[in-house]
């Protein structure tokens, strides 16, 4: 949710910070915006729509020669896309001081009130405006430094933030401030930057610290300082991004989306491949010992969108393997209802970006109740990953496009890893059921490459059914998991409104709604239920709809009702999963692709979701 990038040093910063805005712009696009210091003092260019826009109203306003600013992509919380509510907002009368951020002020009202009442004036419908003016009230007139006032500010916000400052005062400065929302400082030689995330810094530096929770930093060209929420210095961690500024370029591609489905068989084997030794399931990052693990009779599994449909994968596969009680849960409503947690249980996170401002709250209230926290995450030290007490990264590599793929793929693997290792230490299976477990999953890759050869049928089925308004998907068990996420996948990148239904309950009500034409995708991949989703599909064919049918190379059931049979390449049944999502992914895709629709940054919806 939004995206900030700033920058400080001696070469022109305009070109930088659009390049670190177009690489943030899956974080939200509704509108742009950059403040920066030039001859004429401190300038903002902000606009509504795309960075695209952005840089031609640079353009037609005489460009912004300038070597320090800050730049914002947005995503709307408080008040609509519009000019007037883009970041960076101006604080106080002379607009001296200028403010991006990304977050969510709780206490905005109250304290727009308390502003208003010792004059100043509001521009704008965000929370953002009354942190600028609240910086330039806490400022003027005192000789104080920014980031001295930016602590005494955000002292007084209730909320999460991540902030970018900047003041006449000190036109070569930028002031970082963060609390549950990401932001990494960019380590340059004579230049720094801020960025929500790596991808805006790593084409100047690989070098980079990452701000904690309630600490500020004062971001220079010649250094960077930060200190705590005392005001004391504290010593940072230096890090080193590990991977190739091509791993997030499309590479030829015409989208992110299909680059990024095509990576998968790269994301599983590079997930499971160090994990798995001479047949048998090692994790040495985890911080889980084998006694804690036998003690755990109870997992929780949360998450949210297709992270938590991963998990619901999860939750099969493990009480499967290790009859072991599981439970798969939203992250939003996980944290507000109250769970039982026993201290021996644990808890399983998984996020993509790690950032989630749900999955991190769920998280944290587990921890807080004695439960071991087990993450499953992307992105290599974000929140998540750095506030749980064991983390198993997904080594999918970055992944831009809003709609997941790799990454969701990457996580059913590390979840197989998982119920493997738990079910050899609950002894639900032996050393040679691991091995063979383990040559399956060692497999998953080149059969996701294989599965990738419907790439061209699927095109074909979405130039069949682009038109459709309504589309169902239906599945049993494993399959009604695949299902929810086939689902997902489509109306976030087609805005076609689709339904993932267990196969059983669609007679339930839901049926109603199937009339002439109406596509139903069937995916039956549990040799077990076959015969029950064969009924199914003869009782929507009886309604009048088109099926396509996703299953398995040796599938025996009926298919003579069904307009296309898609086979998935052999696997042991539990791992399906990751096969019968590939060809639905590539669906939603070329349906997309065929509307004409913005793949890779569908409306209304941002990669990282930090709100909550
Ligand atoms: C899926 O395509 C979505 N982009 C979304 O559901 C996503 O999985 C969800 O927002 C969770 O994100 P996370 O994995 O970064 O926590």
């Amino acid at each position: 949710m939004c995206g900030i990038v700033g920058f400080t040093g001696r070469e022109g910063a305009l070109p930088i910070l659009i390049r670190g805005l177009y690489s943030l712009e899956y974080r939200g696009y509704d509108s742009a915006g950059i403040a920066a210091f030039t001859k004429e003092g401190l300038r903002v260019i902000k606009t509504r729509g795309r960075i695209k826009n952005l840089e031609d109203k640079i353009i037609a306003e005489g460009g912004l020669d300038c070597t320090c600013g800050i730049g914002h992509t947005r995503w709307a919380t408080h008040g609509g896309p519009s000019d007037r509510n883009s970041h960076p907002h101006l604080g106080g009368k002379e607009g001296k001081v200028a403010v991006v951020h990304n977050g969510i002020i709780e206490n905005y009202l109250e304290l727009r009130q308390r502003l208003e009442a010792h004059g100043y004036e509001f521009h704008s419908e965000t929370d953002t405006e009354t942190v600028a003016h609240l910086i330039d009230y806490l400022h003027t007139g005192r000789r104080e430094d920014l980031a001295m006032t930016v602590l005494k500010a955000v002292g007084r916000l209730r909320g999460s933030y991540a902030l970018g400052v900047v003041s006449m005062d000190n036109p070569e400065e930028i002031v970082a401030a963060r609390r549950d929302n990401p932001l990494v400082i960019g380590l340059g030689m004579g230049e720094n930057m801020i960025a929500s995330d790596i991808t805006a810094i790593i084409s100047r530096t690989r070098k980079y610290i990452i701000l904690d929770d309630n600490e500020v930093a004062i971001v220079r060209p010649d250094g960077v300082v930060v200190m705590n929420e005392f005001g004391d210095e504290v010593e940072k961690e230096i890090h080193t991004v590990t991977w190739d500024l091509s791993a997030a370029e499309k590479g030829g591609y015409e989208h992110f989306m299909i680059k990024e489905i095509m990576e998968q068989p790269q994301a599983v084997s590079s997930t499971v491949r160090p994990r798995v030794q001479e047949g048998a399931v090692r994790f040495e990052e985890l911080g889980l010992t084998e006694d804690r693990l036998r003690k755990a009779k109870y997992i929780h599994i949360i998450g949210c969108g297709s992270a938590l449909h991963a998990g619901m994968v999860g939750k099969h596969v493990i009480e499967s393997m290790c009859r072991i009680r599981c439970s798969a849960t939203v992250a939003s409503e996980f944290r507000y209802e109250n769970p039982i947690i026993s201290p021996d249980d644990l808890c399983i996170v998984i996020s993509q970006s790690g950032e989630t401002a749900d999955t991190l709250a769920a998280m944290r209230l587990a921890k807080e109740a004695g439960a071991f926290t087990l993450a499953i995450v992307n992105v290599v030290s974000s929140t998540i990953a750095r506030e749980a007490d064991g983390v198993l990264y997904t080594w999918a590599g970055p992944e831009i496009s809003v709609a997941t793929t790799k990454a969701y793929s990457a996580q059913l693997s590390a979840l197989y890893l998982i119920a493997a290792n738990l079910a050899r230490i609950c002894g639900t299976i032996d050393a040679q059921e691991e091995a063979h477990i383990c040559d399956e999953l060692f497999a998953l890759s080149d059969r996701i490459r294989q599965t990738l050869q419907c790439k061209e049928q699927m095109q074909y089925e979405a130039s069949l059914y682009a038109n459709r308004t309504h589309v169902f998907f239906l599945g049993r068990g494993l399959d009604y998991a695949a299902a929810l996420e086939a689902s997902l996948k489509l109306k976030e990148i087609s805005y076609i409104h689709s339904e993932a239904y267990a196969a059983g309950e669609l007679k339930h009500g839901t049926i109603s709604l199937i009339e002439e034409g109406t596509l139903v995708v069937a995916l039956a991949t549990q040799p077990a239920l076959y015969e029950k989703t064969v009924s199914n599909i003869r009782e929507v064919v009886a309604r009048g709809a088109a099926v396509i049918l996703v299953t398995t190379e040796d599938f025996d059931g009926d298919a003579s009702q069904c307009q296309q049979v898609i086979r998935l390449p052999k696997c042991q049944s539990m791992f399906s999963a990751s096969l019968s999502i590939v060809p639905l992914q590539l669906l939603a895709y070329y349906v997309s692709v065929q509307l004409g629709l913005d793949v890779d940054k569908p409306r209304n919806l941002a990669k990282s979701v930090t709100v909550e």
